[in-house]
């Protein structure tokens, strides 16, 4: 969180900065055959076109050598397919090693060949999210279309942990992405065993979004998220014991489950709200300004205008974060938009893009708060990132924000205020000379 505040905040001070990070689809080709995927949304025939159209393993490695030398965080393998069912893939994860950038990877598990666990452990990438839909090759299997397909992904989570235990390494850390749907949501407390088992660290939910026809007869009715629920409740209690992290809390709210299609309507509702309640603080610090004296009030008044309103946005991301599909369209994130943009990585080099009026145009459209239609499929988590973006940017100020770890703690309310006081105060120093104010 760190990095992609003291980005974000670089941008809103005017100065532009490199992305924290890329979320990079090497291709989309797969083994499994998930009921869930995005890929049954479309045609077998339709995948295979996309194939030859593929970056060529030599502009995806200059990808990496450009990325380090704009100086980008970290790389996200995801799908797309899966990242492993293309060899280029895992060369591309040592190569950002070895250039001192971080590493994630999403992947069904299935794939690694051997020696390939134990090479992740020495080059220390940061984590692998093993997408695990089901404890058992039942609801596995018939999930994710791969018959014996569980019986390879729990032999791979078991040698990961044994070979870190061998080696005493903490890294690649381990999470689960869990898609939730009516077939697996029973078997959800299995799966925090399983997580238990094979020293999972983290358990990340995924409720579904539709993208076919198959996808639609998988979503969870009422009825079944009221259940799904309790049982969340109870996981909550076991991942305590077990200390592991997980995210599942939040799908107490059922928007988060239901409502997975508008998600462009959950973000600028969440906007919205955070800057009503941030409009009221303002109003206690506006009382308190009649006590001050107009040097302080004159501070107050810089912090107005475009700052103020890059607190609220509905999405950050194309200030922090690049998507890059298989073909090499490029856009702030795995939108819809990705798919149809021209501009691709193929003909262009990659700082160019991102400094450039291409992703300029992105953040105009986001500074004036438009989402795109597309943004109604948006996933979930990005819901949170930006929910947790703009409350530290209102709660903390900006030299804080390079040096202090975020708590986790909540802020009581007249914490909060004082921190926008002081942040207001910080900010209009950088700016107006104080020499420059009449008294
Ligand atoms: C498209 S997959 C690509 C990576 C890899 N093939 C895998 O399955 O892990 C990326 C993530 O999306 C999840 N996913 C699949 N279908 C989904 C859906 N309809 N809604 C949300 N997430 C989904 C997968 O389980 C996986 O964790
Ligand atoms: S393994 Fe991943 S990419 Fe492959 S079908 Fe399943 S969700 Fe889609
Ligand atoms: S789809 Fe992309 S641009 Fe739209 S809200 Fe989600 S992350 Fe932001």
């Amino acid at each position: 969180m760190e990095e992609k505040l003291g980005r974000i905040n670089d941008w809103a001070k005017g100065k532009p900065a490199p992305p924290k990070s890329i979320e990079l689809i090497t291709t989309n080709r797969c083994n499994e055959k998930c009921l869930t995927c995005w890929m049954r949304g479309t045609t077998e025939e339709a995948l295979r076109a996309t194939y030859p159209q593929e970056m060529s393993d030599e502009r995806l490695r200059r990808l990496v050598d450009e990325a380090a030398e704009m100086g980008v965080y970290e790389f996200a393998f995801v799908g797309g397919g899966d990242p492993m069912a293309r060899r280029v893939t895992f060369e591309l994860m040592q190569r950002i090693r070895a250039k001192g950038m971080h590493g994630d990877l999403v992947t069904n598990g299935t794939l690694f060949r051997p020696g390939q666990i134990e090479e992740l452990i020495r080059i220390q990438w940061d984590r692998i999210k093993f997408s695990v839909d089901g404890a058992s090759p039942e609801v596995y299997d018939h999930l994710r279309g791969l018959p014996g397909g569980f019986r390879i992904l729990k032999g791979n989570l078991l040698k990961t942990k044994d070979l870190k235990l061998q080696y005493n390494s903490r890294f690649p850390r381990v999470a689960f992405n869990v898609v939730i749907t009516n077939s697996n949501y029973r078997d959800f407390l299995n799966i925090i065993e399983l997580a238990h088992e094979v020293g999972c660290e983290e358990i990340l939910l995924l409720p579904m979004t539709i993208f076919s026809d198959t996808g639609a007869k998988l979503k969870l009715n009422p009825e079944e998220t009221r259940e799904f629920q309790r049982l969340i409740l109870e996981g909550m209690r076991r991942i305590k014991k077990y200390g592991i992290y997980s995210n599942m809390h939040e799908f107490l709210d059922t928007r988060l489950i239901q409502d997975t299609n508008e998600m462009d309507q959950v973000m600028l509702e969440e906007a919205k709200t955070q800057e009503e309640r941030a409009t009221g603080e303002n109003r206690a610090l506006t009382g308190a300004a009649d006590e001050m004296n107009r040097n302080q009030r004159q501070l107050m008044q810089v912090f107005s205008g475009r700052e103020e309103n890059f607190r609220h946005l509905p999405c950050y991301m194309p200030w922090h974060h690049i998507t890059v599909i298989a073909n090499g369209n490029i856009a702030p994130c795995f939108n819809g938009y990705v798919w149809e943009t021209k501009v691709s990585l193929k003909d262009n080099a990659l700082a160019e893009l991102w400094y450039g009026p291409y992703f300029e145009g992105f953040r105009k459209q986001l500074e004036a708060r438009k989402l795109w239609d597309t943004c109604a499929t948006c996933c979930v988590w990005r819901v949170f990132e930006n929910r947790e973006i703009r409350d530290e940017m209102r709660t903390r100020g900006p030299q804080e924000r390079k040096t202090e770890e975020r708590s986790g703690k909540d802020v009581d309310p007249q914490h909060r205020v004082s921190a926008i006081m002081r942040s207001l105060v910080d900010r209009a120093k950088e700016v107006v000379p104080l020499a420059g104010i009449r008294r």
